[in-house]
């Protein structure tokens, strides 16, 4: 029973889970309004994917291009996120990131400056203007080295190596949460008045991800399995570049940064390809010649202003990664399955100035030297657009106390994220879910109290692969999942194939129910595994069962059965996943109104 099982409990007014740039920022927010917080962290303290958003941050500062304002980087987003987008979180995203940029920047993180002294910007793909406030090619580093200085100069508690695998509710309300460490097994409980989830995304339910091992979709599963809502599961986000060389490497990411300082794509023939992947509508926004594309990274190389439009290589993600898959299928790709990017053509010093990252991760990993040879490069699954539905203004979800920020929560970027976005999206939202959870905390009338017998159901659902003999490999089911996503809900989908990655999906479930480790808590991570398997199951069925049901091209979802976008129907609908029982329940919702002065900026 839960009074024999031995384990510590902590209290906090707030708990945070999830210690990227969302939840560190929320955490700093609830500290700062004297409210106890814990700040739950599944690795080490700083390792984060947002670590992973190298480029940049985006921001309309208008330092470089003094046209920008937030109303130009509001429309861009939401033509980004092909108008999916919930209008009311981007258009605080776009209001309020050069407020977050500037506090960062006040908090002590250092960026590139222009010659006179201001924020330097950059280009990245979808944006108009040059507008990502970045450090070289470290920029989510720099961000989370800030915000960490800060959290914890500021006494933020922090539980390291914490995996959380239960969220409790008292009268649908947050109450608590159960966790274990991962180094010893030992069980770990949090009372609490409410939880913000900063958890990251979903990358491991696919074989070629730019994600680490924690990104196994824990905060996805947490809030479907205590009653919220997941949206939009079906956009996924393939980063057209990462590595596909060495084996090791494959799927690391390469940042577009490359191409925002002028870097080439070409196929195997040596042609710029890109050229003819730009889609109709937004050809007039990008440079028609060679020539042209080269005066635009001449005038940005010299800081000259100049008429030139942007390279093709600067169109939305969805679009290269697609381009870039069907050049391989048609046999124009790399020896390794990609595609080239190339910057050697540059200033050598000049690349490794702004580019550090990259040149060592090339020259280390795959010994290619990026200021004389070409990279090899391919999609990687990077991002989920889709999440917990969250009420833009709090960020707070379905559930009475359960908040949620950053890539764990969908809406904001609609069916594809322009680059660069998700930086400023986790500082706008995560000090949004710190405000939301703190005044929920202070309007509560009273503490909520955890069922005892809700822990013992927890700690014996964790234990049961522990006691489990002659189960499945978890290792297994993880491979056969990673299978079933990246063949039958990858880059592009279709009507059987998608149905028959669903039955698969569901036998799955069935193998995962299965799954046995050795009995020993400390130090296994296949016991951790049979935990996370339980969550990334969830991410996968969603994204399959929405993916099915839309039958549209829109963004990151690209359907080779109904290649176009539905705007009269499918592009005025969210899709929601939802738990029934023990089924998924799939619903199609009305997308929130836009008010008219904000549509007329799409006139
Ligand atoms: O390519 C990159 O540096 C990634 C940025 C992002 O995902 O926002």
């Amino acid at each position: 029973t839960a009074a024999m099982a031995n384990y510590q409990t902590h209290e906090h007014d707030v708990i945070v889970i999830g210690a990227g740039g969302a939840g560190l920022r929320a955490a700093i927010e609830v500290s700062s309004r004297g409210l106890s917080v814990g700040l739950i962290c599944k690795s080490l303290l700083g390792k984060a994917h947002t670590v992973m958003a190298e480029g940049g941050m985006a921001a309309a500062l208008a330092n470089v291009d003094s046209s920008d304002d937030w109303k130009t980087h509001f429309r861009d987003t939401m033509r980004g996120g092909k108008m999916l987008n919930n209008w009311r979180m981007a258009q605080l995203h776009a209001q309020e990131s050069p407020d977050r940029v500037r506090e960062l920047e006040h908090w002590g993180a250092v960026f590139d400056r222009t010659e006179n002294g201001k924020i330097l910007q950059r280009a990245f793909g979808g944006h108009k203007w040059k507008r990502l406030c970045h450090v070289g090619d470290r920029t989510g580093l720099e961000m989370i080295r800030t915000l960490q200085d800060r959290g914890v100069h500021q006494g933020i508690e922090v539980y390291m190596e914490c995996t959380i695998s239960k969220l409790f509710l008292d009268n649908g309300k947050i109450a608590g949460a159960l966790g274990y460490y991962r180094e010893n097994g030992d069980y770990v409980l949090f009372k609490t008045k409410a939880v913000v989830l900063a958890t990251g995304g979903v990358g491991k339910v696919f074989t070629v991800t730019s994600n680490s091992w924690e990104y196994t979709a824990d905060g996805h599963a947490l809030a479907y399995e205590a009653g919220a809502e997941l949206i939009d599961m079906e956009f996924v986000q393939f980063h057209p570049t990462g590595m596909v060389w060495p084996p090791g490497g494959r799927g690391i990411l390469v940042t577009e940064g490359v191409r925002g300082e002028g870097g080439i794509l070409t196929n195997s023939e040596g042609k710029r390809f890109m050229f003819d992947y730009l889609p109709e509508s937004t050809k007039n926004d990008y440079a028609a010649t060679e020539d042209e594309a080269k005066e635009w990274v001449d005038a940005t190389i010299n800081h000259k202003k100049s008429e030139a439009r942007r390279p093709p290589e600067l169109s939305t993600r969805d679009n290269v990664a697609r381009a870039i898959y069907v050049e391989n299928k048609e046999g124009r790709g790399s020896p390794h399955g990609g595609v080239f990017l190339d910057i050697s053509y540059q200033d050598s010093e000049r690349v490794k100035k702004k580019l550090p990252s990259m040149y060592h991760q090339f020259k280390e990993l795959a010994d290619v030297d990026i200021t004389k040879q070409k990279m090899e490069v391919g999609p990687t699954a990077h991002y989920i657009m889709g999440g917990v539905r969250v009420e833009a203004d709090t960020c707070q979800s379905k559930v009475p106390g359960l908040f949620a920020a950053g890539e764990v929560a969908g809406g904001m970027h609609g069916a594809n994220r322009l680059g660069g976005n998700s930086l400023s999206d986790l500082v706008v939202f995560g000090r949004r879910a710190g405000t939301g959870a703190c005044d929920y905390v202070d309007a509560l009338k009273e503490s909520p109290s955890i069922n005892e017998k809700d822990i013992d159901a927890a700690i014996e659902e964790l234990e049961a692969p522990l006691k489990r003999e002659g189960g499945l490999n978890p290792y297994d089911v993880h491979k056969e999942m990673n299978q079933i996503m990246s063949t039958h809900v990858g880059i592009f989908r279709e009507k059987d194939e998608m149905a028959e990655g669903i039955k698969k999906l569901e036998e799955l479930k069935e193998k995962i129910s299965r799954v046995s480790v050795a009995s020993d808590k400390r130090f296994n991570p296949g016991w951790h595994l049979c935990r996370d398997l339980k969550n990334m199951i969830i991410a996968a069925e969603a994204i399959a069962r929405s993916a099915h049901s839309r039958e549209e091209s829109r963004g990151a979802h690209s359907r080779l059965d109904f290649p176009d976008a539905d705007d009269k129907k499918w592009g005025k609908l969210n899709s929601a996943c939802s738990k029934d029982g023990d089924k998924m329940k799939l619903e199609h919702t009305e997308l929130p109104e836009m008010p008219a002065d904000l549509k007329e900026l799409f006139d």
